[in-house]
């Protein structure tokens, strides 16, 4: 029997129960092990059946799910060779430093709650009914939220990477200007010009949203799997089971995310939108054009911008170690230089109406 579209909120949040909780460091977290010691992710107990059978209604009807080619996915850097490198000769400020950053980048997602939905009912020529656009603020996003910083007494993410830094490095000094330098970047972007003006402000801004983490959820996957590299290696890690382990979990809890997004953002693309003006324009492109400014802004910026993030610091933790000329030049050695590539595969078709 397929599985039903159509879920309450409570049923959205709820999760299944577990044998044993995830503790990670101390700290309770969310999640936990069945009795075969297998993780399960929390609030995916319909969640997840509920993805599986949008997704499948999308299918029947003929329409693809967006995908990002993984050839658009930066670098992290520094890179797991790297920062192996650095572990190894007693420097660990960056490294803590870039697991600090990507554990309160996690926390941001909290954000994910406080977008604000349009009448969606009125956006589309075709029903939401039994979409995951129409449980958005049904509970998928409420999810999310939970899933990313963490709920009550329990920890999200944010917790658990901390968790994972901790154990791994033994409970490193945390730089106390890490927030700081991380706000003063942010804040330089500025908004953006809509693309979209005909489909209006609230609907453009919330879509672009969403087009954005559903990016940068798929753009993790390379952050995982260096944290899982370098957290795992017994060579430099303290824990590297608990910490590669911990990695690991949060990737698992992340593959919900990806699709929920996914799901609802293809449902867009497979709809007609409303202009304010009383015209039409195809969901697939406005989808494609928002995708294509994200996928351009994001494979430039993000490199250079996470190598802001920690140069001062870098070139100075290297200062610090025994012999920091012979450390530096092994490091610029193992840098490996990437170019985005040149097109994104969402590029408007010069023949659009
Ligand atoms: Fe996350
Ligand atoms: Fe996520």
């Amino acid at each position: 029997m397929a599985e039903s579209t159509v879920y309450t909120t409570e049923q959205i949040l709820s999760s299944r129960p577990v044998a044993e909780p995830l503790i990670a460091n101390g700290v309770r977290c969310h999640g936990g092990f069945d009795e075969d010691g297998l993780y399960h992710s929390p609030r995916t107990l319909c969640r997840q059946p509920a993805i599986e059978a949008w997704q499948a209604q999308l299918a029947d009807a003929g329409h693809e799910l967006l995908d990002i080619p993984a050839s658009l996915m930066p670098p992290q850097y520094p890179n797991a060779a790297q920062a192996k490198l650095l572990l190894r000769h007693g420097v660990h400020e960056p490294l803590v430093r870039s697991l600090t950053i990507i554990a309160i980048v996690e926390g941001f997602g909290a954000m994910i709650r406080d977008v604000q939905v349009p009448d969606l009912g009125k956006a589309f020529d075709e029903s939401l009914e039994g979409t995951a656009l129409d449980h958005l603020t049904r509970g998928l996003f409420e999810a999310h939220a939970r899933d990313e910083s963490g709920y009550r007494d329990e920890g999200g993410h944010k917790q658990m990477w901390e968790a994972a830094r901790d154990a791994a490095l033994e409970n490193p000094k945390i730089p106390g200007d890490v927030l700081m330098r991380l706000m003063g970047r942010r804040g330089q972007g500025g908004a953006a010009k809509p693309s979209f003006p005909e489909i209006g402000e609230p609907l453009e801004r919330m879509l672009a949203f969403m087009a954005n983490v559903f990016v940068i959820e798929i753009f993790a996957e390379g952050t995982f799997r260096w944290g899982v590299d370098i957290l795992s290696d017994p060579e430099v890690s303290a824990a590297p089971e608990v910490a590669g382990g911990m990695v690991r979990n949060i990737q698992a809890d992340e593959k919900p995310h990806v699709e929920y997004l996914r799901t609802a953002l293809s449902e867009v693309a497979a709809r007609t939108i409303q202009t304010v003006d009383g015209k039409k324009i195809s969901g697939k492109k406005v989808m494609d054009g928002l995708l294509h400014r994200i996928l351009v802004q994001m494979t430039r910026s993000r490199p250079s911008d996470q190598r802001d993030d920690l140069r001062e610091n870098l070139a100075q933790a290297i200062r610090s170690a025994s012999n920091p000329t012979a450390l530096q030049d092994d490091f610029d050695a193992l840098d490996m230089a990437w170019e985005p590539p040149t097109k994104t595969g969402f590029e408007p078709a010069l023949d659009a109406a």
